[in-house]
């Protein structure tokens, strides 16, 4: 850097992007090849390993789904998951963040825990070295999960620091004759003990791959993302369209990109300044206010008034439909209100991801026609003013068939949904 700035450059390197910062992402490199590298890891894997990933009965017998163990569910290892998962492996996964557990369930993975309580969030979204006592419940969970796995991916860092050793030379040992462990760590010095960096060796039976260039097995696709990559921050440092580059250190992405400007060496850049609170809590505030007695003009003025405009409107309606409606009317307009209400409370509670199989289940549920159907295919004692009963019955009966069909069908396409959700 000193050698650059000394020749009045200004240079941005690539890895140090502000990787939280959502708007960056599409300039961001080290996902784009981490990502390729943790699929990549995974065919590897396959290629070393003798036998199917998906469980499979067929007439010369029974195979078991491979058993795939993912540490560190970071991009790459987020990727190695999908992968493995889609190609029918059980797959199972640790990371030291505890708040990576969803995402690896979302792509068909089980989270294990390690029974230590400790949070492994470094800064940036990036990990950081675990205490003693963390690592030794560590080691013993990982040593459980060796023993059970086929195939083992690492993909654990710390920046600045060696790669974290997770898998030992006995756990390796303990492993089925047969198995593979890919170590993406290797260039970092390996998450295994017994890798040897840019080779595949046979150790114990297990073969241990450590190819540090996984992204250029892949050359095209890593070529075509970070092409695009680059696209992206040329258009960042380009937003005039006049070909006249300028690195705006004001902007948080180009700050942190910016590691010596015009001479001046640029880096570290300092940390990203908080992200504005999120809108759920600011809203909830004054709903907190009118709860606490404030009154209803007090905390959140002119909403407080809507809501009691409103309220009287529609007291002031129902006080005319109760005062002039027939009975039987007002009897069914509760009813309709309360349903809604019902209706409205049961969908607010359900996560959008499954509104779709509520509507098919709820359109199933709600063919009342059939109840119709099936009181007019009754056989009446007085065919009705001499017209001939048949019709309605062959009516009620075309009724019949297609709200099975509606039912039925709701049903079906309900259960083929909820089985998308399910592994
Ligand atoms: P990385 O390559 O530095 O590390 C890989 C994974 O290993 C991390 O998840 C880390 O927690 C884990 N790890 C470290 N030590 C471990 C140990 N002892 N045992 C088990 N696991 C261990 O991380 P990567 O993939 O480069 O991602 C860095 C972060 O960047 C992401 O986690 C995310 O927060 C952030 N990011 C955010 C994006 C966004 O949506 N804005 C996009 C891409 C990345």
């Amino acid at each position: 850097m000193q050698q650059l700035a000394a020749k009045n450059a200004t240079v941005l390197a690539i890895d140090c992007l502000p990787r939280t910062l959502s708007r960056a992402q599409k300039m961001d490199a080290l996902t784009s090849t981490a990502g390729v590298s943790g699929y990549r890891a995974v065919i590897e894997a396959a290629n070393a390993f003798g036998r199917y990933f998906n469980g499979q009965i067929t007439a010369a017998g029974k195979v078991p789904p491979a058993k795939v163990f993912i540490a560190g569910a970071g991009v790459a290892g987020l990727a190695a998951i999908g992968t493995a998962a889609n190609l029918g492996a059980i797959v199972r996964a640790n990371d030291t963040r505890a708040e990576v557990a969803d995402q690896v369930k979302s792509l068909g993975g089980e989270f294990v825990k390690v029974d230590y309580e400790e949070d492994g969030s470094g800064g940036g979204g990036y990990a950081k070295v675990m205490s003693e006592g963390f690592q030794a419940a560590q080691r013993k969970m990982y040593a459980e999960q060796a023993k059970d796995a086929d195939i083992i991916i690492t993909t654990a860092l710390i920046p600045g620091k060696p790669a974290p050793k997770l898998i030992t030379a006995e756990m390796v040992q303990s492993m089925k004759p047969g198995s593979v462990i890919v170590d993406m760590a290797a260039e970092q010095g390996g998450n295994c003990e017994l890798t040897v960096p840019g080779e595949a060796v046979v150790r114990h039976g297990v073969t241990i791959i450590g190819y540090t260039d996984l992204a250029s097995r892949l050359a095209k696709q890593s070529s075509t993302l970070y092409a695009t990559n680059l696209l992206r921050l040329t258009e960042e440092l380009c937003k005039a369209k006049d070909g006249v580059a300028v690195v705006n250190m004001e902007d948080d992405a180009i700050r942190g990109l910016t590691v010596v400007k015009d001479g001046a060496i640029t880096w570290p850049a300092p940390p990203l300044k908080q992200a504005p609170v999120p809108a759920p809590k600011s809203a909830a505030a004054p709903v907190a206010e009118k709860k606490n007695g404030h009154g209803h003009g007090a905390g959140a003025p002119m909403s407080a008034k809507a809501l009691t405009i409103i309220f009287a409107v529609a007291a002031v309606l129902f006080w005319l439909i109760g005062a002039y409606a027939p009975a039987a009317f007002l009897g069914h307009f509760t009813v309709f209100v309360l349903a809604c209400f019902i209706g409205y409370m049961v969908v607010w509670n359900v996560t959008p991801a499954l509104h779709t199989p509520l509507m098919s289940v709820t359109n199933a549920i709600s063919s009342i026609i059939a109840i119709g159907a099936l009181v007019q295919i009754a056989p009446s004692e007085m065919g009705m003013d001499g017209r001939p009963d048949g019709l309605i019955r062959w009516l009620a009966f075309a009724a019949l068939v297609l709200t099975a069909v509606n039912m039925f069908g709701g049903f079906a396409v309900t259960r083929r949904m909820l089985a998308m959700f399910r592994k």
